[in-house]
């Protein structure tokens, strides 16, 4: 049978292979503090986005868990879409708060502005949209309404390191942005994630949040410190922040060889409903719908292809159990499925993959 084609996989070449030598080596293998080569890749990440200030952290969820931290939450809402990774909704809970789902745009599955007008309350604190796949949600639209019912902005970037919204990268709007940085993403670590912030108040946000990323430690003075408030212990790693930072420097190649797989994908198959092609996107994943999606995947299965579902709505659920009625999302999330997306696929493996798309989808 034919090598299978993963779903996703790292792009991985011997610069990683020689940072992660170099960090065992040194015996400086992670520091609360966040020196070292994690310092670096803020600096560089921050550049790269164009934001104000960059934390690192240990992964996705925990970059959504503290982003949140910096508003008061408790007993208030935060409109969300349902069609994420159920981190998006849980960084709510986690901070005393209730996600509020609405719809999803059907043509992109990003969060629907339209739907976001009908939901807001006295009680909701913040957006938070992701970026679905890497697509820029309608972001101008939504900074409008932040702006008309003062009302902060969070993103969920999971997916979207490298995408552009009106030229800026995304990272650089939102009070907060939250960036995944877990091997099946553009930015591949063994884990990690990382906060932008933006805006007058992200220096001493940024200050904040390191404070939280390593269970509250402050003022620090040489091996004397005091603590004034939780933390958590949140920091990224040196491996991870050396393996980072040579991804961060392939990351616009990488996300062009995502484009281009993207673009034969939208033009070579021929389904009606299938993500557009964008530039401004950077294709952590593509998805088409499908009729029948068990028969579709266990064809595919059955050609060693590897697909994925993204996602099970969160506000299905058994914890949200939310009764709320999202047609575009429960439509979509029935059918959607996720093709192999990643640079290290062939121009004959996207043939295959499109061949048995057209064939049995
Ligand atoms: C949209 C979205 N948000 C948040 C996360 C959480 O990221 P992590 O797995 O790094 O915690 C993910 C991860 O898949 C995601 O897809």
């Amino acid at each position: 049978m034919a090598k299978k084609i993963k779903l996703f996989d790292p792009f991985v070449g011997k610069e990683e292979k020689t940072a992660v030598l170099e960090v065992l080596q040194s015996g400086f293998w992670a520091s609360g503090a966040g020196t070292g080569k994690v310092l670096e890749f803020e600096n560089r990440f921050n550049k790269y986005v164009g934001s104000d200030n960059c934390i690192a952290v240990n992964n996705g969820t925990s970059a959504l868990h503290l982003a949140l931290s910096l508003l008061d939450v408790t007993n208030r809402e935060v409109i969300v879409p349902s069609m994420s990774f159920v981190s998006t909704a849980n960084a709510v809970l986690y901070n005393g708060g209730r996600p509020v789902f609405a719809d999803v745009d059907p043509k992109t599955l990003c969060i629907d502005p339209d739907d976001i007008k009908k939901l807001i309350r006295k009680k909701t604190v913040a957006i938070l949209p992701v970026h679905f796949g890497g697509m820029p949600c309608r972001l101008d639209e939504i900074i409008e309404i932040c702006d008309k019912y003062d009302i902060t902005l969070i993103e969920d970037a999971a997916h979207a390191a490298g995408s552009t919204f009106k030229n800026k990268k995304i990272g650089s709007h939102g009070k907060a942005v939250c960036f995944s940085f877990h091997p099946v993403k553009n930015l591949a670590m063994p884990t990690g994630g990382a906060v932008t912030l933006n805006g007058s108040d992200s220096a001493s946000n940024a200050d904040t949040l390191k404070k939280r990323r390593w269970c509250g430690i402050s003022d620090r003075k040489d091996v004397l410190y005091n603590v004034t408030e939780i933390g958590w212990n949140f920091y990224m790693n040196e491996f991870s922040a050396a393996i980072g930072l040579v991804q961060l420097t392939k990351l616009d190649s990488m996300n062009k060889r995502r484009k281009t797989i993207a673009r034969r994908y939208y033009n070579e198959i021929s389904l009606d409903s299938k993500m557009e092609y964008d530039d401004n996107c950077s294709f952590h994943l593509y998805w088409i719908q499908v009729k029948n999606r068990p028969r579709f995947i266990s064809h595919m299965k059955k050609h060693n292809i590897q697909t994925g579902v993204h996602y099970m709505p969160i506000h299905k659920m058994s914890l949200y159990g939310s009764k709320v009625r999202l047609p575009h999302t429960e439509n979509a999330s029935q059918k959607v499925v996720s093709l192999p997306m990643h640079p290290n696929l062939t121009e004959s493996q996207v043939t295959q993959i499109i061949k048995l798309v057209n064939k049995y989808a």
